[in-house]
Formats: C-alpha cells, sequence, structure tokens
C-alpha cells in the first residue's frame, strides 16, 4: 500500500531518442564522443570517460520499450513487461525522462515538485562493472538537480513505480548507492498471499465501474488524495472493487495498478478505520484476481502488517529507501 506522495506532473520529455553510451574497454571510462549514436572507434575506446552532460536527457519512445523490457529481464529479478514498463515511464501526466541506451543501461528519473526520484537503474550484465553505474547514477542527479530537485531518492515514486525503494536482495546496487553517500532513510516492505488459501469471500465488494469517475474522483480527493492517480488508473483498467454503505463510498481496493498480480492501495473512509470494511473489500479484490487467474498476489508498499496477516499474507520482500540531498 503506497505511502503519501504528492500528485504533481513529472518532467516532460526533452527530446527523441535514446543517448548511446558507447562501449569502454578496460578500466578506464568512455569519452563523450564515444556516447554518440557511431560505431565505435579504437579512439573511442580509449582512457577517457565520459561526462554525466554528454548523456543528456531524453525522453522514451514507443519503440525503445521492447529494448527496455530486454535489458530489464537481464538484471533485475521480477522484470516488468512492456505494457508495466509503458505506464510506469510512459504515463502522460508523469513522463519519465531517460539517460542511456537500453543495449548497455538505462537510468529514468522523475521529479515530484523539489523531490526528485531514480525510477529504474540497471546495466546489463555484459556491461557489468565497468563504471556505467556510476556514470548513469550522476547522470540522474545532474538532470535532476538541473530540474529543480532539491534531493533524489531511488524507488518510492509513486503513484507510478516500480519498486517501493531498493530491494535488499540487490547488494550491488545498495553498494552503488552507499559509494556515492546516499542514507538509509527508510524501510519498505510487500507482503506475499497464495490465493489458494485465503479465508471465504465475505461479500459486498463490487467491481467500480469506469461511469462511477466522478464520484470515486471527489471521494478521493477528499479522503486519500495522494493514492488518487493510482486508484483512477484502477478503475481505468476495470480493477478497483469498492464497498458502499448507505453514506456511499466506504472502501476500495486496487489492484493491477502498475504492475501485474500486486494489490494496492486499499483503504476505508477514515471513520470506518478498524470495523472490517477493509478485510472486505481486500478479500473481494483477492477472490476477483484468483477468478482472473492468478495463484498469488503481492500486496504493495505495506502500511500496517494486521489486515493481510488476517487474510495470509506474509512479508516477502524488503526494499531500502535511499535518498541524498542535492544542494
Ligand atoms: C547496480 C548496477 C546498476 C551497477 O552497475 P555497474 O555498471 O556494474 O556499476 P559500476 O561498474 O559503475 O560500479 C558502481 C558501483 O556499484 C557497486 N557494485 C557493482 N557491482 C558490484 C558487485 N558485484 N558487488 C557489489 N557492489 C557492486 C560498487 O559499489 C561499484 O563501485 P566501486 O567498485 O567503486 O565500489 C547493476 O549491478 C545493476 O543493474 N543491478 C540491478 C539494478 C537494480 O536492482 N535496479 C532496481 C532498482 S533501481
Amino acid at each position: 500500500m503506497p505511502g503519501p506522495a504528492g500528485m504533481t506532473r513529472g518532467e516532460p520529455p526533452a527530446a527523441e531518442g535514446f543517448g548511446h553510451l558507447g562501449p569502454r574497454a578496460g578500466p578506464q571510462s568512455p569519452t563523450p564522443d564515444s556516447l554518440g549514436p557511431q560505431s565505435p572507434t579504437p579512439d573511442s575506446l580509449g582512457p577517457q570517460s565520459p561526462t554525466p552532460d554528454s548523456l543528456g536527457p531524453q525522453s522514451p519512445t514507443p519503440d525503445s520499450l521492447g529494448a527496455i523490457a530486454r535489458l530489464c529481464s537481464s538484471c533485475l529479478p521480477d522484470p516488468p513487461d512492456e505494457e508495466e514498463l509503458s505506464g510506469i515511464l510512459y504515463a502522460p501526466d508523469r513522463p519519465a525522462v531517460l539517460q542511456g541506451d537500453p543495449q548497455v543501461g538505462i537510468v529514468a528519473t522523475g521529479i515530484d515538485q523539489d523531490r526528485g526520484f531514480v525510477k529504474l537503474l540497471c546495466v546489463d550484465p555484459a556491461h557489468q562493472g565497468k563504471g556505467y553505474g556510476h556514470l548513469l547514477l550522476e547522470a540522474a542527479e545532474t538532470v535532476l538537480r538541473k530540474g529543480g530537485a532539491s534531493s533524489v531518492t531511488v524507488g518510492a515514486d509513486a503513484p507510478y513505480f516500480l519498486y517501493p525503494g531498493v530491494e535488499t536482495t540487490q547488494t550491488s546496487m545498495l553498494c552503488l548507492l552507499e559509494r556515492h553517500h546516499y542514507k538509509r532513510v527508510d524501510v519498505n516492505y510487500n507482503m506475499a498471499v497464495d490465493l489458494r488459501a485465503i479465508p471465504p469471500d465475505p461479500g459486498g465488494a463490487e467491481p467500480a465501474d469506469p461511469g462511477e469517475l466522478g464520484e470515486i474522483s471527489s471521494w478521493m480527493e477528499q479522503h486519500w488524495s495522494f493514492w488518487k492517480s493510482e486508484v483512477l488508473r484502477a478503475l481505468s483498467k476495470r480493477t478497483l472493487m469498492v464497498t458502499r454503505d448507505r453514506h456511499g463510498l466506504s472502501g476500495f481496493c486496487a489492484y493491477n495498478v502498475n504492475r501485474k498480480g500486486t494489490v494496492g492501495p486499499v483503504a476505508v473512509r477514515p471513520e470506518l478505520i478498524g470495523k472490517s470494511v477493509g478485510t472486505r473489500v481486500l478479500l473481494g479484490a483477492l477472490h476477483r484476481m484468483r477468478r482472473d487467474g492468478y495463484l498469488s498476489a503481492e500486496v504493495l508498499w505495506v502500511g500496517p502488517v494486521v489486515p493481510y496477516a488476517r487474510v495470509g499474507a506474509q512479508v516477502s520482500r524488503v526494499f531500502f529507501v535511499y535518498r541524498a540531498d542535492l544542494g
């Protein structure tokens, strides 16, 4: 269940296409020339290094999605597919800025007011250990600083996020960030639930209809504004379950918002907290996922453990949130 986040727009795309991180030989860094889209020359393999500026901010193009998805498959334990990447990097209200080359490594950034985020940073295993990780992180910091960000956080970039931080199993990423003096400021975690073993559906939760957009939008604005974008995305995908009482909407549970097989955010009208409405709407969503063929679900960025433990969920993945000042 993602935590509070502002809802301002991200950085607009700055240019077409990707920069190209040229090949690098030996322990030296690549040169600005070697970053162009040209073939490498012996000179470009020399002992000079690229600067973050030479990577420039570019926007992803739909053509690059396949290449980014392949890169993610090569270096992430749970790679997003093209559709998921599209929703996270190309959201019209929060387009990411991409730097790098999907054949080598990329970094995707976004800005929310003065808070900068690294949404995704990864280097193809064939190119790891050559300095690209350092380079891409510095390129991200440069573009965020230029965009007015005063800090950079890695992951935890709601509403359209891939990870609620850096997974604690990603040792190389943890080391990269600590080498750059990022501070661990928070810990987030996901909980996994076996959908074959959930309690019976208590009933009462129904899928929301896109025709209810106006009502749901203003209810979210009134009660849980920081989750509005995710909930409206779920509504448009028809993956939003809601409960109602005589006062109107009483609770919601969104699923498959940014990634398939995931749950959250979930919330009830504030005065109903602790009165089982949340469990009702959560179970309604879990049963619907089971009917759709999912065997398990991952509740994202969990707040309180208890409501999810009650339906059989267990803490499954832990993420450190790293942040640095860009002052
Ligand atoms: C983290 C990652 C980007 C590093 O890319 P890279 O090009 O290999 O990195 P570099 O060669 O520039 O090395 C940068 C630093 O990363 C760390 N690092 C890289 N490989 C490492 C390894 N095998 N073990 C421990 N630390 C490692 C080191 O701190 C290194 O700097 P140092 O050697 O000066 O200490 C890459 O391993 C990767 O793509 N991992 C998966 C990324 C991920 O989890 N992304 C999701 C969250 S955004």
